[in-house]
């Protein structure tokens, strides 16, 4: 089943004079329950795309379907519920609040969910445990490593049971180890919960185990690989 069509997409960002196309022409199927990376240079559109999926942003032209249903035609206050109600965001930042604890960090969706405020400790909890953070539920971001600061992304993202969790450069903040660490949890997550992941990055060295890979160049999709499963 698919949990998007992309069908002609492109974004053009106009500034002032200048208009730079950072996605064009693109056609994409993303079924429920995939893992996909976006792979790509600096410039090249994974944000943009990130950006469009998310529906933090909209396409200049083209379809956009989303479980069926085309988002040009949903209005503001519907896009954001749906975006509340749907889409996980993790950001290469973390983008935690520092005066929150982790697990006040990932009830925080939950008071904007319909529903969400009840158990919402509880399910925090759940979700910081899945991600392997347990025991570090009262500590504050800066007495988290960055690995541990973004796995409490992750359970943020997770903790409203999000269909798809958008995480753009999830990585680029952190070392290798910690880097590989976070793949790791994501195609666990992916593996267990079902729930579909879209990441990119421009580290081509961290996706042994993502079964399906996109690579743009210039705004466009230059290759798009499935992987048998391993
Ligand atoms: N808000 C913006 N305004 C103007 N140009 C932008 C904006 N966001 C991205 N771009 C341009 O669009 C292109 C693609 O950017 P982006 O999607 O951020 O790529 P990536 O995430 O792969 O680095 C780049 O040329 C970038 O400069
Ligand atoms: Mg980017």
């Amino acid at each position: 089943m698919a949990l998007y069509e992309l069908s002609g997409i492109s974004r053009t960002y106009h500034m002032g004079e200048i208009a730079v196309t950072a996605l064009q022409a693109v056609d994409l199927v993303i079924d429920i329950g995939e893992l996909i990376a976006v792979m790509g240079p600096s410039g090249s559109g994974k944000s943009t795309l990130c950006h469009l999926l998310g529906l933090l942003d909209a396409p200049t032209s083209g379809q956009i379907l989303m479980d069926g249903q085309d988002l040009s035609t949903l209005e503001e206050g519907r896009r954001a519920s749906l975006r509340n109600q749907k889409i996980g965001f993790v950001f290469q930042d973390f983008s935690l609040v520092p005066v929150l604890s982790a697990l006040e960090n990932v009830q925080l969706p939950l008071m904007f969910h319909a529903g969400g405020v009840h158990h919402s400790g509880r399910r925090a909890a759940e979700a910081l445990a899945a991600v392997g953070l347990a025991e570090h539920a009262h500590h504050r971001p800066n007495q988290l490593s960055g690995g541990q600061q973004q796995r409490v992304a992750i359970a943020r993202a997770l903790v409203t049971e999000a269909e798809v969790v958008i995480a753009d450069e999830p990585t680029a903040n952190l070392d290798s180890e910690s880097a590989a660490g976070i793949m790791e949890l994501i195609v666990k997550l992916n593996a267990e919960r079902k729930t579909t992941f879209l990441l990119s990055t421009h580290d081509a060295r961290l996706l042994a185990h993502i079964p399906r890979k996109i690579v743009l160049r210039d705004g466009r999709i230059v290759e798009d690989r499935r992987e048998a499963a391993s």
